[in-house]
């Protein structure tokens, strides 16, 4: 079945980077609107006497998607600010380590290298290897990281540039033997993988909904478990101080709230669809996706077609060097000439093209890409 219609995106362009920063099906944008048209023509009403029943019952709905305490949910705008409200909310002393991955999200190491700058903490990296075997590797690689400095792992759920998902129930138990907390960045993982959070037992898990759960753009969230939910307060303190982590993260200012009173209605539009069909759905276009790449480009895969490595991304290797600048070149001289957005990513400075797929996704435009590539470009 042919859902394009669903998302209302450019139907000139071959959208395989659904990975990026989602996007949402023009049902839930409608949503949005009425939202934003309630607000402006009474502000008052609107933020000041509606919106706090509106956002409990927000993440209440949420809770139950998520497996997760509501008093424990917090709504954000995205997970940077998750990854950060964690980081400021510790107390960090001089000669510190937080394990990471090297495959962690560019942006996530360089909040690490600022806490380097402020406070001595350093950076413990594991090196989980990629091409990679089976998932043991990773955690063995978390384990070999982890020192008697290890104040926090930091684990990804789903990486960014290698499109892994990686066995985040095994490297918090690593943690909880050891008495560390653990933080897992899960910015791919809600609607790309089934969560149940209580059940997970992380200390902490922050999650974008606007990627795979397609809500608009500035809708994310960060649990907090009940041991932890005194000590972490939000990056921007207000009314709600002191009065538990509800109210301090309830109200941080004025702002659009439109984004997360849409989560409701994203997913009941997942829901419509069904998780599991989407999923499935998703999945399989990316494990036929990358064979037809990797032929394409004549490369070996860099990992096996494992369901539990991967979800609705992957990675492929591109030939070439990943010098400073090359990636978004690449990507925005393939957009030029063939109007097929798909990112160019880095890794152990190798080049990968990494395909996403979502259910407005078809074979189709991957064998397109498949045939621009296994053509020569880019000349
Ligand atoms: C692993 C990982 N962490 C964090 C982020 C940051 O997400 P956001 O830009 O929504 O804060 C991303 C974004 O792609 C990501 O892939």
């Amino acid at each position: 079945m042919d859902l394009r219609h669903l998302w209302g995106l450019d139907p000139t362009v071959d959208f395989l980077n659904h990975g990026s920063f989602g996007a949402a099906p023009l049902k839930v944008r409608q949503v949005q609107a009425s939202f934003l048209r309630e607000l402006e023509a009474e502000p008052v009403e609107f933020l000041a006497r509606r919106l706090p029943e509106r956002l409990l019952q927000v993440r209440r709905r949420l809770g139950l998607f998520l497996g997760a305490d509501p008093a424990g949910l917090a709504l954000i705008p995205n997970a940077s600010t998750g990854v950060a409200t964690v980081l400021s909310s510790l107390d960090w002393r001089e000669g510190d380590e937080v394990v990471l991955a090297d495959h962690a999200y560019n942006a996530v190491r360089r909040s690490i290298a600022y806490l380097g700058h402020r406070y001595g903490v350093r950076e413990a990296l594991a090196t989980v290897p990629f091409p990679l075997g089976e998932a043991g590797q990773i955690v063995e690689a978390f384990e070999r990281a982890i020192g008697p400095r290890t104040r926090l792992i930091l684990v990804d759920h789903i990486t960014s540039a290698t499109a892994l998902v990686f066995p985040v129930a095994e490297i918090i138990a690593l943690g909880r033997q050891r008495g560390i907390p653990v933080l897992v960045d899960g910015a791919h993982a809600p609607g790309s993988l089934e969560l149940n959070l209580d059940r997970l037992g992380a200390d902490f898990y922050t999650g974008n909904l606007h990627k795979w759960v397609c809500t608009p753009k500035g809708a994310a969230f960060l649990y907090v478990a009940a041991a932890w939910r005194e000590r972490v307060h939000p990056l921007v303190i207000s009314h709600g101080y002191g009065q538990g982590f509800e109210a301090e993260f309830d109200w941080i200012g004025t702002q659009d709230p439109s984004p997360w009173l849409c989560i409701p209605a994203a997913l009941e539009f997942q829901e419509g669809l069904g998780w599991e069909q989407t999923r499935a759905y998703n999945h399989g276009l990316v494990v036929e996706g990358r064979q037809l790449l990797a032929k394409a480009l004549g490369v070996d895969l860099p990992h096996p077609d494992d369901r539990s490595l991967y979800a609705g991304m992957a990675a492929v290797p591109f030939p070439g060097r990943a010098l400073p600048g090359v990636q978004q070149e690449l990507n925005a001289r393939l957009f030029k000439e063939h109007r097929i957005d798909v990112p160019f990513t880095a890794y152990d400075d190798r080049l990968w093209i990494r395909i996403s797929a979502q259910r407005y996704n078809h074979l189709d435009q991957y064998r397109r890409l498949a045939k621009v590539l296994a053509g020569g470009w880019p000349r």
